[in-house]
């Protein structure tokens, strides 16, 4: 059985003071609900106070990205060491920064190499564009994606990564991938890891579904075979909404 793992990509959302108020509001609300891993990733300068508030509790802290390089003349950059001891977890290769920052499957595969070496936890993020996917090649799409994320990554690290499948038209735009949809692809990507690594191990990793997901999709999703949790923008800045999230997620999985 595949721990469910529901996580709050902050984006460029809440100060450190706000960050900090928001853990402080949930953290008793969500510790109950050990069966499910919960991960909340802020911005950088709201990692320190974050993880200290959280510190004693099982919520883990996520960075939303990370440099390949250890140091280096990388202005606005943050590494794998800087990270260390802040978070366990780092999103890499979400749209928004392939999009905006440039990075690009091959930096995908360096910043998790530099995550794994450093002892962080990557949550990699793959996703097709709205004309690749009328098109009818997302599989074809994600799976390069995929291939080239996981390049060099011995199967002794697996147990140490998770993946999100987020289609980019579903990010923060209210349309949803269907549950069913969203399954097969993740299915997919699935099939691809037992490709590469076979199917113990394929079947041992976690794929989250991201995209426009609410408390009110979140059972459709979590109720899907392949999808072990969600990876989750604007449904996971209000407390209430990212508790029941959670909630919904242990009862879709019938863990409750
Ligand atoms: P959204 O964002 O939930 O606001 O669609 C998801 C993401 O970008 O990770």
């Amino acid at each position: 059985m595949r721990t469910p793992i529901i996580a709050g990509n902050w984006k460029m959302y809440k100060t450190p003071q706000e960050a900090v108020a928001f853990v402080n509001a949930t953290k008793d609300q969500l510790a109950p609900y050990s069966a499910a891993e919960r991960v909340i990733c802020p911005p950088y300068v709201a990692l320190p106070a974050v993880q200290a508030a959280l510190a004693g509790t099982e919520i883990a802290v996520g960075a939303q990205d990370v440099h390949w390089e250890d140091q280096g003349a990388y202005t606005s950059q943050i590494s794998a060491p800087m990270l260390q001891g802040l978070v366990k977890y780092v999103i890499i290769g979400h749209s928004e920064t392939r999009a905006y920052q440039g990075v690009t499957d091959e930096m995908v595969n360096k910043k998790t190499k530099a995550a794994l070496a450093h002892g962080l936890h990557p949550i990699i993020a793959v996703g097709e564009s709205l004309e690749i996917n009328e098109a009818g090649q997302t599989q074809d799409f994600v799976g390069r994606q995929i291939r080239a994320a996981f390049e060099g990554i011995p199967a002794s690290d697996l147990a140490n990564i998770v993946v999100a499948y987020e289609p980019i038209w579903a990010i923060g735009t209210g349309r949803n991938a269907s549950g069913e949809q969203a399954n097969t692809i993740i299915g997919a990507i699935r099939g691809i890891l037992a490709e590469l690594y076979g199917q113990g191990a394929a079947d041992a990793m976690r794929i989250q579904y991201g995209g426009s997901v609410k408390p009110d999709n979140m059972a459709e999703f979590m109720s899907q075979p392949h999808i072990d949790g969600a990876l989750v923008g604007g449904a996971s800045l209000k407390e209430e909404s990212f508790v029941a999230l959670v909630r919904i997620a242990i009862e879709a999985k019938g863990l409750a």
